[in-house]
């Protein structure tokens, strides 16, 4: 995707955008996952793996073998594995560093002037949040972190 070299107002980079994205998927279940929900989501597994592939895995080691990825980045297995609050970040990630200068949520506005340009943007919907999201779960139920 091409970045953007909008120039126009943008707005103030907010943490409101992750509310709503955290309100969007316990609003569409992913966060309050019964069993019988979950195996409904397993469908969406390989399709998280692509979409954290194509969108993740130019920083990060997103499978459980190696591929691309930046050595300096840690990769989601050894994000999920060392860190106790895995879920709350992954859930966050958007308003963590380093990602509101890389990754923004479709509809929001344009990429704010103050953020690096030289990178290609990644604009994601929140479909394929929650297919990430879901990926990362399954993968930690799989490491026997959830
Ligand atoms: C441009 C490179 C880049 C991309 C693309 C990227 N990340 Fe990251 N991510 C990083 C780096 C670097 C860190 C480590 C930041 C730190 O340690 O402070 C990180 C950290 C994280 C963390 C832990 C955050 C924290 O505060 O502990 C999560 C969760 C995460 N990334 C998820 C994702 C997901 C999901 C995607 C794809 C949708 C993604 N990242 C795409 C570079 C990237």
């Amino acid at each position: 995707m091409a970045p953007s070299h909008s120039r126009q107002n943008p707005p103030a980079p907010s943490f409101a955008g992750l509310f709503q994205i955290t309100a969007a998927l316990i609003l569409s279940g992913t966060l309050l996952l019964g069993p019988a929900q979950a195996a409904g989501q397993k469908a969406k597994v390989p399709a998280g793996l692509s979409l954290s592939e194509q969108h993740c895995g130019r920083c990060h080691i997103v499978g459980q073998d190696r591929f691309a990825g930046i050595s300096s980045t840690p990769s989601f297995k050894i994000m999920i594995q060392a860190l106790d609050d895995w879920q709350e970040r992954f859930d966050t990630f958007m308003a963590r560093k380093p990602h509101p200068a890389h990754i923004r949520l479709e509809g929001d506005g344009p990429r704010p002037d103050h953020l690096p340009s030289a990178s290609v943007e990644v604009v994601l919907t929140l479909k394929e949040i929650e297919a990430i999201l879901v990926y990362v779960d399954h993968m930690a139920r799989e490491l026997g972190r959830n």
